[in-house]
């Protein structure tokens, strides 16, 4: 069953790939490399065999996308995660992240509509913003966004709401993603942050592995027992899993309309934890230093898992120690072989 993967060659792109292969699927993959290396297709090839279908596309051309969809026409499923995704640039680009996120949501959705297609859309526990009750439900209110990028994924959702709503013959999960960290165990694909990494876990090991000279910790001062940030850390292979279930429900002629799913683990780490998580199970020291906090973060969030355990029939399986050795492994290989 063929399955368009848009940004397939980004982080979580590239793992869902092998994971839709694993499942049987037969993934295709569209990615116009703004942001992704080419060169992650050979990597697939080393992981699953064969050299998956590849097209270099700009979603946000229309014209493109519609002589896509006439050519790829027994697309039975997509699974949308191509998006501008950087909280701090979209503050200092927001039309580049309206442009972008939903020119090309509107372009492969019109370009499908119609088609009975099963719809997987990437969205972000950022949509929450700081919830008044923790760990949150998907029922919990919508805040306003904290950034341009943040409000993309809530009006993205509206957007789905209303192609639904509309009477449309496709079926769609949004899948609301806690924190992905982590790497395949084969250690050949994984995280490639471009220039100065913004998130925590490549941060930690480009430190760990002496590309960076010192980690800041943004923040020590919190309302949390160790004054550090807590987020919901979750491995990306599981993350990865939690499309193919979203695939497997959508294909079950119960399914319906649109649903929401959380896809965390329901147990928050704090910023420290994570660090102490990483020397325990790596050996290795790291360099850091508590700093002000970070404009824009949010003080603690994680998820209420249960919906996505009794619906999605999906749980996270891989603990914070195989987060830390698998991202470890990739930044050795990835340090040796630069791609
Ligand atoms: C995690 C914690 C930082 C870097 C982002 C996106 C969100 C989602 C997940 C896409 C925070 C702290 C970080 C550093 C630090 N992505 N930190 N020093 O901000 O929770 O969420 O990634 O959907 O949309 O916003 O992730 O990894 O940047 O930060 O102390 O050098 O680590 O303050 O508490 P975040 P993050």
């Amino acid at each position: 069953m063929k399955i368009l993967v848009t940004g397939g060659l980004g982080f979580i792109g590239s793992h869902t790939v092998v994971e839709l292969v694993n499942a049987g699927y037969d993934p295709i993959i569209v990615d116009d490399l703004s942001n992704s290396n080419i060169k992650i297709l050979d990597q697939l090839t080393k992981i699953i065999g064969y050299t998956p279908a590849f097209y270099e596309l700009d979603l946000c051309d229309e014209q493109a996308v519609k002589e896509f969809a006439a050519n790829e026409t027994d697309v039975k499923g997509i699974i949308h995660f191509a998006a501008s995704k950087a909280v701090g640039e979209s503050v200092k680009l927001p039309l580049k992240y309206y442009r972008n996120n939903f020119f090309s949501l509107v372009n492969v959705l019109n370009a499908y509509e119609g088609k009975s297609i099963n719809f997987v859309f990437s969205s972000s526990c950022t949509i929450y913003g700081q919830p008044d009750k923790l760990p949150v439900t998907e029922d919990a209110p919508v805040k306003p966004a904290q950034s341009p990028y943040g409000n993309t994924k809530q009006v993205a959702e509206e957007i789905l709401k209303d192609v639904i709503a509309s009477g449309s013959n496709n079926k769609i999960i949004s899948l609301r993603y806690f924190n992905p960290v982590g790497a395949h165990e084969s250690a050949l694909i994984g995280e490639l942050p471009l220039g100065i990494p913004q998130n925590l876990v490549p941060f930690i090991t480009q430190t760990a592995i002496g590309k960076r000279e010192k980690l800041m910790v943004w923040g020590g001062n919190y309302n949390t027992p160790d004054g550090s940030c807590i987020r919901d850390y979750i491995h990306v292979v599981d993350l990865a899993r939690a499309h193919v279930a979203a695939l497997k429900l959508m294909e079950k002629s119960t399914f319906k309309g649109i649903d929401f799913f959380n896809i965390g683990t329901g147990k928050g780490s704090s910023v420290l934890e994570v660090i102490r998580a990483f020397e325990n199970t790596t050996g290795v020291k790291l360099n850091y230093e508590i700093a002000a906090p970070r404009e824009g973060d949010i003080e603690q969030v994680w998820g209420d898992v249960t919906k996505s355990a009794e619906k999605l029939n999906w749980k996270a399986r891989l603990d914070l120690s195989t987060m830390m050795s698998s991202a470890w492994d990739w930044e050795n290989y990835i340090t040796q072989n630069p791609l």
